[in-house]
């Protein structure tokens, strides 16, 4: 088995990536190769942020590596918050005030098209890919189902009608930009 870092120390996100992956990798997290450092997320582009990252870890740790990074981009606020998804409304990374503060931008924008973005950068010895994984949508104006996270309860994707965080886990993942992102990468690492 081939050791691979993930960096990232989100248990569920490393749980998935096990699972996808299968028996041909070890997947590390942070934790497990003694990185308890916070990498700055400085680029003010997702691709930017995910090379960042990984490529701190293989500099650093000496391992191969992937990193993800994910946005909203929504048409009407010109693709805000986009990089700064997870802290549009300050730094607390608090997602129920993300979400209050988009609903409040977006109250007189009836252009309510939007897209999840997930990039993923993969650093294997002195090389270093880029994929990246879309879900089309638009965002609602209220609050709808209590699954998942972040910006679920008012992402509602291209032929459905229902958000998000109205579906379960696997019929979320079957379709969205992680799961599609992810499925790049696999085809990378076979
Ligand atoms: P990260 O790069 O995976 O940490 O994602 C950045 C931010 O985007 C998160 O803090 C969430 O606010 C948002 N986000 C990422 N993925 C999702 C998702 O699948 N559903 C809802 N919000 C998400």
């Amino acid at each position: 088995m081939r050791d691979i870092v993930f960096a990232t120390n989100n248990a569920h996100k490393l749980e998935e990536i096990r699972q996808i992956l299968g028996d041909g990798y070890n997947v590390l997290g942070l934790h497990d190769i003694g990185c308890d450092e916070d990498i700055p997320e400085t680029a003010d582009t997702l691709e930017g942020n995910a090379a960042i990252k990984a490529r701190w870890v293989k500099e650093k740790y000496g391992y191969d590596c992937f990193a993800d990074d994910t946005g909203l981009e929504v048409d009407a606020l010109g693709g805000a918050p986009g990089v700064y998804s997870a802290r549009y409304a300050g730094p607390a990374h608090d997602s129920a005030a993300n979400v209050a503060l988009l609903l409040k931008n977006m109250e007189e924008a009836d252009n309510r098209r939007a897209r999840f973005r997930t990039v993923i950068a993969l650093v294997r010895g002195e090389d270093m890919t880029l994929v990246d994984g879309v879900v089309e949508g638009e965002i609602t104006r209220t609050l709808h189902g209590s699954n998942g996270f972040g910006y679920d309860p008012v992402f509602m994707p291209a032929g459905y009608d229902v958000t998000f965080a109205e579906m379960d886990s696997a019929a979320k993942n079957a379709i969205s930009h992680r799961g599609r992102a992810t499925a790049k990468l696999r085809e990378l690492l076979v």
